[in-house]
């Protein structure tokens, strides 16, 4: 078989993860490195017309369009640059009385009864095909491409395109034929056909349902005739969820992963099995981690299985490999028992020519032609047994990503030769909240280089396709459409960040880090992908980061501040050239990725200070300050003796700290103040865990940093028992991501002269645990604190390790340093520092 193209499979909602020790799925958790914001996109270039819901995009190398779908509208985009204004658009709404009557069949009127485009794609040289659903009334039509217009009358698009614009839905045209699978109407069963050339063919129904309230989320032609041997045909697969049949001793939920195929050259059955397929086979993908054999192919395919488990949401990344799907079509097949309508292993005689196979030399010499020749024991046996025994296992036997918090919409993939030589794959991930994860597969992992969030305004990404000609990834969502390049390496200002990244497009240079792809001699070029940490010179702190002066007065509080750019690095602190050990409330030091807090400042932390961040297990400079702690000035004056009483509703600033006589005529002065200092301090501790707990909330909702913190409710609880999933099917079905899920190729094609990479070694040997230390490490959001008015303080924790008393939240520590501050003094001078 010739060497495959990576596929992409966008595989949502489906439940197939089991029997997963939590503290492993841990393992396989990544934080991304680096967090951008909208306003921080390099390159970014944004589409959007009238229309909203950007869900369906073709993107077209050779002529460098991206035509794009979107509600009521169709746009031509040039490729090279989305937002050149240059835009050819069709305007395809349905009309008013249409939309009555479809709001007359109780239809929404604020996502139904509209035209969705469901189906775009190259008919021939000159046209392209469309199909939209219209208000529930589906219509498809051809488009001049030269002009953008409509060259056709409509055609009914009822057998070809859903009714529903959420209904899982993928089509292929190939060859002028096409192949589409859906739910079509709202009450018909979902099926996968061939609707033309004619006649069309169908999936069986009676007496054996081929498919169960399937949910469809991409399809994919593999020419698996090209070089074959046996004459083998090309095969369509299509991957969706469906309702389980089988019984296993594992299965709570009841909905499975499933792939099937059809052969291309199916004509149908004569007589049995007529205008029905009769190559159809289904096989179970399993996202787990059986103990299990794993052999590699060059195509392979990547599901997102989404997960829900006590409201964490998740999401699961697997990979699977063709040859293993071939395989599973050519072992054992299920069937049903009659008495228990159980499905079990066929283990009867199975009749010749192989029932579900495709038309090869094999059958061609026993003067089998066509479908249509095979005979009624074959066919018989194969309208009874569409479903294969063995299901189809992720490779590497677990998945490669296991992300929590995070709900994947969409995926593809672009595979990168790096400098070492090796083909990475870099996989692209849609968030439902309007990000994009960038992140590369190293050795049966995934590191993601970074998390960019592509709009601001939270909505799922609904549809994305990479351009190796443009060198960017475009993505679709309700409000637009972004290109992106497909890497931004100028982002890493230093060797570290750049080596850090571990972005096989990226490299160091000796002064700049530079796209790989720019440099035709590569001889000065520095990179590391497996481990990220080798190849940068070690800088001392004095030489790195120049030092700043700071002067605090003693008693105060002040924050030497150390942003860390990325996520996973960890603050480390010297005080005169020793680490700083311990950071608990009573070291007078507290310690978060923006900086360094010194709590209530004392003589002896007087000294030369510096900051470094720990990534990959390399200290780098970061920041270095000399602070000089002073003695507090003398105190005022006393104040005037009888004051008069104000009134606790405009009770003012509480004085400057003195030192008051102890004479009884100031008892009634003493008592006063003693009352004034702890009201503030109680007012303010209310309004800290006020702001504490606001901050936290609004972290936590919208959170980005803040949702690493989250560790999964009660999962020590759990360790060693066996984790349940259910289903989240509802999730794809909301109205936004359209369910339109496609499966897209990824570079391999681009470049067939390459040989094929070598393959990785296998089993691929563990990751150091080092290396994924920083992973884990929860972070708590940052949070603004206002301290009695005399500092800002940025507090964060972070790496709990054993060695850290950080385990403790951040409520907690707040709560602490304030119950400590009750029992001192307020101080109401700014604090005094020169930077
Ligand atoms: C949609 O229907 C709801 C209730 O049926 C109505 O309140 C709303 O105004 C309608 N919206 C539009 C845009 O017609
Ligand atoms: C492409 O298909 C359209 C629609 O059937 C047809 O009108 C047109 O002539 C075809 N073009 C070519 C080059 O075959
Ligand atoms: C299949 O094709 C061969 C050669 O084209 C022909 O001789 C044979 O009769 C055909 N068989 C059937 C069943 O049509
Ligand atoms: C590589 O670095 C050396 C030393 O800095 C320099 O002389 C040489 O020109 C560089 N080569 C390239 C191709 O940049
Ligand atoms: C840089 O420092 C790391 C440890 O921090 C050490 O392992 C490595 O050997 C050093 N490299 C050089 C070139 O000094």
């Amino acid at each position: 078989m010739k060497t495959l193209p990576s596929w992409l499979l966008l595989c949502c909602c489906t439940p197939a993860l089991w029997g997963y020790p939590f503290r492993s799925l841990q393992d396989l958790d990544a934080t991304p490195r680096v967090t951008v914001l909208s306003s921080g996109l390099l390159g970014c270039r944004r589409f959007s017309g009238t229309a909203v819901s950007y869900s369906t995009l073709l993107l077209e190398e050779k002529v460098g369009m991206l035509y794009v779908g979107a509600r009521g509208a169709l746009y031509a985009l040039d490729a090279s640059d989305i937002a050149a204004g240059n835009t050819l658009s069709i305007d395809w709404e349905a009309p008013a009385d249409q939309k009555l009557q479809c709001l007359s069949k109780g239809k929404d009127n604020q996502t139904e009864c509209f035209n969705h485009i469901r189906f775009l794609q190259r008919f021939n040289e000159t046209h392209l095909y469309v199909c939209g659903t219209h208000a529930f009334r589906p219509l498809c039509a051809f488009i001049d491409v030269e002009l953008f217009r409509f060259s056709s009358t409509f055609e009914d698009g009822r057998e070809k395109c859903p009714y529903d614009p959420a209904k899982g839905y993928t089509g292929l045209l190939v060859d002028g034929e096409m192949y589409t699978a859906s739910q079509y109407e709202f009450r018909s069963s979902p099926d996968i056909r061939r609707n033309f050339p004619s006649p069309t063919l169908k999936t069986e129904e009676a007496p054996t349902r081929w498919l169960l309230e399937a949910d469809f989320v991409g399809s994919a032609l593999v020419r698996e005739s090209v070089g074959s041997s046996s004459g083998d045909d090309d095969k369509i697969y299509y991957f969706f969820t469906e309702k389980s049949q089988e019984q296993t001793p594992y299965f709570s939920q009841n909905r499975v992963a499933r792939v099937a195929r059809v052969c291309k050259g199916d004509r149908g059955g004569q007589r049995t099995l007529q205008k029905r397929w009769t190559s159809f086979l289904k096989a179970r993908l399993v996202c787990s981690i059986p103990d299990y054999e794993f052999h590699f192919n060059a195509g392979v395919l990547y599901g997102i299985f989404g997960l829900e488990w006590k409201n964490v949401k998740a999401s699961a990344i697997c990979q699977f490999s063709i040859a293993d799907i071939q395989s599973a079509f050519e072992g054992p097949y299920m069937e049903s028992q009659e008495s228990t309508l159980k499905w079990t292993e066929y283990t009867g005689k199975v009749p010749e020519p192989r029932p579900g196979s495709c038309i090869t030399h094999h059958h061609r010499a026993e003067g089998i032609n066509s479908s249509r020749d095979l005979p009624d024991d074959v066919l018989s046996f194969v309208r009874g047994h569409p479903a294969m025994f063995q299901p189809v296992l992720s490779t590497d036997q677990h998945p490669l990503l296991f992300k929590r918090s995070v709900d994947y919409t969409q995926m593809v993939v672009h595979s990168v030769v790096a400098l070492d030589g090796m083909l990475y794959n870099v996989l692209f991930m849609g968030t439902d909240e309007g990000w994009l994860h960038r992140a590369v597969e190293v050795k049966g992992h995934v590191h993601i280089i970074e998390e960019l969030q592509l709009f601001e305004e939270p909505q799922p990404i609904s549809s994305m396709v990479i351009s190796i000609a443009t060198g960017s990834v475009y993505a679709g969502s309700t409000t637009g459409v972004v290109q992106l390049p497909l890497s931004s390496c100028q982002r890493y200002i230093t060797c570290f960040d750049c080596i850090f990244a571990r972005d096989p497009s990226c490299a160091w240079d000796r002064t700049v880090c530079v796209d790989i792809a720019s440099r035709s001699d590569r001889s000065n070029l520095t990179q590391d992908i497996l481990n990220g940490n080798t190849g940068c010179e070690n800088k001392t702190l004095d030489d790195a980061v120049p030092s700043r002066t700071r002067s605090v007065v003693q008693g105060d509080d002040a924050l030497l501040q150390c942003e860390l750019s990325s996520n996973l690095a960890t603050p480390r602190w010297t005080l005169d050239g020793r680490e700083l050990q311990g950071y608990g409330v009573d070291s007078g030091y507290r310690v978060g990725t923006d900086g360094l807090l010194l709590i209530g400042a004392r003589p002896d932390q007087s000294g030369h200070y510096g900051c470094f961040a720990v990534e990959n297990e390399i200290r780098v400079p970061v920041a270095s300050y000399t602070v000089r702690v002073r003695s507090r000035p003398p105190p005022p004056p006393p104040p005037l003796p009888r004051l008069p009483r104000p009134k606790p509703s405009e009770a003012p600033l509480p004085p400057p700290l003195v030192h008051l006589p102890s004479g009884p005529e100031f008892q009634t002065y003493r008592h006063m103040e003693a009352m004034y200092i702890s009201l503030i301090a109680v007012l303010s501790a209310l309004s800290f865990v006020l702001t504490v707990v606001l901050l936290y909330v609004a972290f936590c909702t919208r959170g980005r940093r803040g949702k690493y913190s989250l560790r999964g409710p009660g999962p020590e609880g759990k360790r060693g028992s066996h984790m349940e999933l259910r289903t989240i099917a509802s999730n794809c079905n909301g109205s936004a991501v359209d369910g339109l899920l496609r499966i897209v190729p990824g570079e391999g094609q681009a470049s067939p002269n390459k040989e094929p990479p070598p393959a990785p070694p296998l089993p691929p040997p563990p990751l150091p645990s080092s290396e994924y230390a920083g992973v884990l490490s929860a972070t708590l959001p940052s949070v603004l604190r206002k301290m009695n008015g005399n500092s800002y303080v940025l507090l964060r924790q972070s790496d709990p390790d054993a060695t850290s008393p950080l385990y403790h939240t951040f409520t907690e520590e707040l709560n602490r340093i304030l119950e400590k501050r009750k029992h001192t003094q307020l101080v109401t001078k700014p604090d005094e520092s020169s930077v």
